[in-house]
């Protein structure tokens, strides 16, 4: 199944080199996303047990520098700074990364990394952090394998291979390396859908190719259960084989309202997949909620203000307690104050974060 072992990829240093004066950066801003078909479930190195697609944010996001240096013996191989503070637990989260995509980036083997990454939101709380942070490493990693080898020879190489090693970090991180709407997972809807990696869908009506998305922080305290354990618990659950089924059906309706711009059975899937994959979570062996109350109160307003004015509004959630409020991007002024009115106050500390679909990942160049 693997499609990268690039064993060539090994720098030759010289003696120069050597003296530990080699040293570079590579500097990402990658965005986290959100899906309306959800991945939940996975079997074997990450592959998912159905077909998702999400649509890339751009102000969720996380901006990382990756600086490498000759690895000198004994020193640490990763030091991470997550907002200019030093981080050992994500350090250990991206050594295990690195041992996971050796095989496709030979050369880090012979490198030490020093990170600095910060979020542009809260950390822990939904919003998919390993999904920005994760493809934000990978593409550092891509283009430092450029940087040695020029072996990415087009775009299409270049973030297949991110897009491929990011799933190996986090799953839903392989979407991120892409804007727009993104599919991951094999279907019978294309055949260019791959279980591997991303792939960009470009047959998006305009009105969702700017939708708005606004994040309404319902609690930013660290969720009490990972995606990864979430995941595991996929494995006993009495629903989900039906589950599986539901998304691979699901897929080609959803694509279609992409395509023709239909709201309504937009709305109607993005909400019930949201609410599917909490229920799943709650009807899982080991049990658990992530929803809060302000998370219900909000659904509820969020569903009278639909009916109230027939605007097209409708509900998501990731793994977590927040709550993305989707709508098309001509009523924006209109729902902002309806965000203002009543729904900031029940934002954790009248916090949230007006988004959208956004362009994909930004590479700042070295400066000097
Ligand atoms: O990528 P992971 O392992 O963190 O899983 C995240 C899964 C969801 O965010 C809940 C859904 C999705 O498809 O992004």
């Amino acid at each position: 199944m693997e499609m990268y072992n690039n064993e060539k990829l090994v720098i030759d240093w010289d003696d120069d080199d050597k003296n530990y004066n080699i040293n570079g950066y590579e500097k990402w801003v990658s965005p986290s996303n959100l899906a309306i078909i959800k991945y939940w479930g996975k079997e074997g190195n990450q592959i998912p047990k159905n077909p998702s697609i999400s649509m890339t944010l751009s102000e969720a996001n996380t901006t990382t520098t990756m600086e490498w240096y000759y690895r000198v013996p004994d020193e640490e191989t990763v030091t991470f700074f997550y907002n200019e503070k030093e981080n050992k637990a994500f350090a250990d989260r991206i050594v295990k990364f690195l041992g996971k995509v050796e095989h496709m980036f030979p050369f880090i083997d012979d490198l030490q990394f020093v990170i600095h990454s910060k979020n542009s939101f809260p950390h822990g709380a939904g919003i998919a952090s390993s999904a920005s942070g994760l493809s934000a490493i990978a593409l550092c990693l891509c283009k430092i394998e450029q940087y040695f080898f020029d072996t990415l020879e087009s775009d299409e190489d270049f973030y297949r291979k991110a897009s491929y090693a990011s799933r190996l970090g986090s799953g839903s991180a392989c979407r991120s390396v892409y804007g727009g709407w993104v599919e991951w997972g094999k279907s019978d809807v294309r055949e260019d859908f791959s279980d591997l990696y991303g792939t960009p869908v470009s047959e998006i009506h305009p009105t969702f190719r700017d939708m708005k998305d606004t994040i309404l922080i319902a609690s930013n305290k660290e969720k009490s259960v990972s995606s990864t354990a979430g995941h595991k618990l996929m494995e006993n659950n009495d629903y989900a084989e039906i589950r599986y089924q539901q998304a691979k059906n699901r897929l080609p309706e959803l694509m279609k309202a992409l395509q023709d711009g239909d709201w309504a059975t937009f709305g109607k899937i993005a909400e019930n997949e949201a609410l599917t994959l909490h229920a799943l979570m709650m009807s899982s062996e080991d049990s658990y909620i992530l929803m809060e109350p302000a998370s219900l109160q909000m659904i509820e307003l969020i569903r009278q203000y639909r009916k109230e004015t027939g605007h097209h509004v409708y509900f998501s959630l990731d793994a977590g307690p927040n709550i993305h409020m989707l709508y098309p991007a001509d009523i924006d002024t209109e729902v902002r104050k309806f965000v203002n009115s009543k729904l900031k106050k029940l934002c954790q500390g009248g916090k949230f974060i007006y988004d959208h679909v956004g362009y994909g990942p930004e590479y700042y160049p070295n400066e000097d």
